[in-house]
């Protein structure tokens, strides 16, 4: 009996051949280490989805917001207040912003942000005696035409919200880069 083996393992001089076999002690390893990565990734897959979805989702269009009426805007620019909800993936809150709002040579009414392009202080409409008739920043001295045209300091011009009118009423909405100038 030993001489089949022995022919068998001491083929031509050559080393045995080893069958590999699984134990079953690897077998039920395997299998159950395969199904409960399978099910891990099952839960984790939503919780992911769950945490990041917000994130993800692109920026909701800024709401419209009645901010005056229409009949108290003039050529001069004024300072008006408003509160803007927002969301920011799960962090929810409700700001309050500025609009410089003025009525151009042809009539029409435009609202521009007053944050200084520069490194972002506040500017204010006539700030300075030195810049009369323009929006000034105390921060760095920027200063910037009715339009927002940015005349020093600042690389570029105020930004602006976009603008509508309806039952008399000034909205503003989305804010984006200045299109006046
Ligand atoms: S932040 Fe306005 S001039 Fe620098």
């Amino acid at each position: 009996m030993n001489d089949h083996t022995n022919q068998e393992t001491q083929h031509h001089g050559e080393k045995p051949v080893r069958r590999r076999e699984m134990s079953r002690r690897q077998f039920l390893s395997y299998t159950l280490g395969g199904a409960g990565a399978f099910m891990g990734a099952g839960m984790l897959v939503p919780m992911v989805r769950f945490a990041v979805d917000p994130v993800l989702q692109p920026k909701a269009q800024a709401e419209w917001v009645k901010v005056v009426e229409e009949a108290q805007v003039t050529n001069v620019p004024k300072s008006f207040k408003f509160q803007v909800h927002q969301v920011d993936g799960w962090y929810e809150s409700n700001p309050e912003l500025e609009a410089w709002i003025a009525k151009s040579q042809d009539g029409k009414i435009f609202a521009l942000n007053p944050t200084c392009k520069h490194l972002g202080c506040t500017v204010n409409w006539n700030g300075s005696p030195q810049f009369k008739d323009q929006y000034y920043c105390p921060c760095h001295g920027a200063h910037y035409t009715i339009d927002g045209k940015a005349l020093a300091v600042s690389p570029l011009p105020l930004d602006e919200y976009e603008v509508k009118i309806e039952n008399g009423s000034v909205y503003v909405g989305q804010l984006g880069p200045n299109k006046r100038v």
